[in-house]
């Protein structure tokens, strides 16, 4: 298997891009599949984002330093999707907000998914070229095996977004 680390988040964004389509393909009733293709997502995406923030993303802002921009904007987005991860994770789907807040984690992780695969990770395959992506690539597959499967404390979270929003 490859141990490019452009190769393998790709394959991981294929990975996550069929959960939504999975999750868009469930009927608006289907709250048992619903819920399970959620919870796929939340570990796809907290294992996905973890390797990223750990591994590429310092590693590409060190070495290529005219992507700084690129990086720092996508750590923007992270965080945009960790928090509707989070709270996801603590959530119901009988939740009358599940579907709606499930629907704006697809819509801003496939924009961020696509400004990836389009605007920088190019750059960085032409900055960085083999060697070094797979040097990368092992570095990931090593921080994969420590990745958090689930956010941490989802239900601590959820508490103090009620307590504000009450
Ligand atoms: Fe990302
Ligand atoms: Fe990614």
């Amino acid at each position: 298997m490859s141990t490019d680390a452009i190769v393998m988040l790709k394959n991981d964004h294929k990975a996550i891009l069929r959960a939504f389509r999975d999750f868009e393909k469930a009927g608006d009733r289907a709250v048992k599949a619903k819920s399970q293709i959620v919870d796929n997502i939340v570990e796809l995406l907290t294992v996905h984002t973890y390797i990223e923030n750990e591994v590429m993303y310092p590693r590409v802002r060190q070495l290529v330093p005219d992507l700084e921009d690129d990086v720092l904007e996508s750590y923007e987005e992270h965080h945009v999707a960790d928090v509707l991860v989070m709270e996801l994770a603590g959530m119901d789907a009988t939740d009358e907000r599940f579907t709606a807040k499930t629907t704006v984690l697809i819509e801003s992780v496939r924009h961020h998914i696509g400004e990836e695969e389009t605007e920088w990770f190019p750059e960085v395959r032409k900055a960085l070229g083999r060697k070094v992506l797979q040097d990368l690539g092992r570095d990931m597959e090593a921080a994969r095996e420590r990745a958090p499967r689930r956010p941490s404390q989802p239900g601590a979270l959820k508490k103090t977004i009620d307590a504000v929003l009450s």
